[in-house]
């Protein structure tokens, strides 16, 4: 191949990438407004259904209007682009939200009967129920003993010492970090690594019973290595709770997950099998986030 050929056929790589930019730019600035989510929002005997949920921060309406169920030993993975409200509708789940001065959030999200917005609910169960991991690790300035314990504690979980042993141990084995710290459990748990930090919050969250693990960018602060360990760790758990995992990244969202959701503008667009929608997404805007055509 020649040279001239090399640069013409870079000079229309930058063009189309100049389009798809632009055509990107223009998505962004287009008055927000709601759309239908393609593909099947429900799913039978739900962990959680969300029913026209909403939120606000001020004026800006950063999710809008949506509804979508999260399966029981399901891991469902969101999606899309930096900005579209994937954290802010996961933060619904268990009400962190409450926490955001000048934040408000509509609509009904029912676990069981109970829907968790309904005014009488205590958020302090319900955040054990449904349990948070955050993008960077954030062990507590505590033993790695402690950090476990702690839950379980302030929850009056343990009836004696020797119970609360065995969750500390159990919820250790579970999150895959026991065999690396049975040694060194009163040491700090910030001593430890990124990647063990990460399982020993894992541990923390396991340890007061969760039904539900809501993780945000869990893997965005660690190494490939790191990454790989709580990956594999996430496709165990799911045998045991419900798993809505938020990335960045389509490989990780196509390793874990087993229904994808894809979001774009506070729209909650497509829903559905991961392998759908990474081989034959239905919906146009999907398939060029998928494609990498913006994002
Ligand atoms: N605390 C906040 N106050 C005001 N606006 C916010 C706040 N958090 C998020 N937003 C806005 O809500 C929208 C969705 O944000 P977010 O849920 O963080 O998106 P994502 O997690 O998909 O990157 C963005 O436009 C963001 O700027
Ligand atoms: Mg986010």
């Amino acid at each position: 191949m020649s040279s001239v050929d090399t640069i013409e056929e870079a000079v229309q790589l930058k063009r189309a990438n100049f389009k798809q930019a632009a055509g990107h730019m223009d998505s962004l600035t287009r008055k927000q407004e709601q759309r239908e989510t393609e593909g099947d929002v429900r799913v039978e005997n739900p962990r959680l259904r969300c029913n026209d949920v909403n939120v606000y921060y001020g004026e800006k309406h950063a999710v809008m209007g949506v509804n979508l169920d999260i399966g029981r030993n399901e891991v469902i993975a969101m999606i899309g682009p930096s900005g579209c409200g994937k954290s802010t509708f996961l933060r619904c789940l268990n009400r962190m939200n409450d926490t955001i001065v000048g934040c408000r959030v509509t609509g009904q999200i029912f676990m069981d009967e109970q829907d968790i917005n309904a005014s009488g609910i205590d958020v302090v169960p319900l955040r054990a129920t449904v349990g948070m991991v955050f993008q960077k690790p954030n062990p507590f300035p505590k033993s790695i003993w402690e950090n476990v314990a702690f839950g379980p504690r302030i929850h009056g979980l343990a009836q004696n010492k020797a119970e609360l042993e065995e969750m500390v141990v159990t919820s250790l084995q579970r999150a895959g970090l026991w065999e690396e710290v049975k040694d060194r459990l009163e040491q700090p748990g910030t001593g430890l690594s990124g990647g063990q930090q990460q399982r020993l919050c894992i541990a923390r969250t396991i340890a007061v019973n969760p039904e539900v693990i809501l993780m945000d960018e869990p893997c965005s602060a660690l190494d490939p290595i790191a990454t790989a360990v709580i990956e594999d760790l996430i496709d165990e758990l799911r045998e045991l709770y419900s798993i809505v995992i938020v990335t960045h990244s389509m490989q990780q969202a196509a390793r874990v997950s087993q229904r994808t959701a894809y979001f774009h503008l506070g729209n909650l667009i497509e829903v559905g099998e991961t392998t759908q929608i990474f081989t034959n997404p239905v919906h146009k805007l999907t398939e060029d986030y998928i494609t990498g055509r913006f994002g």
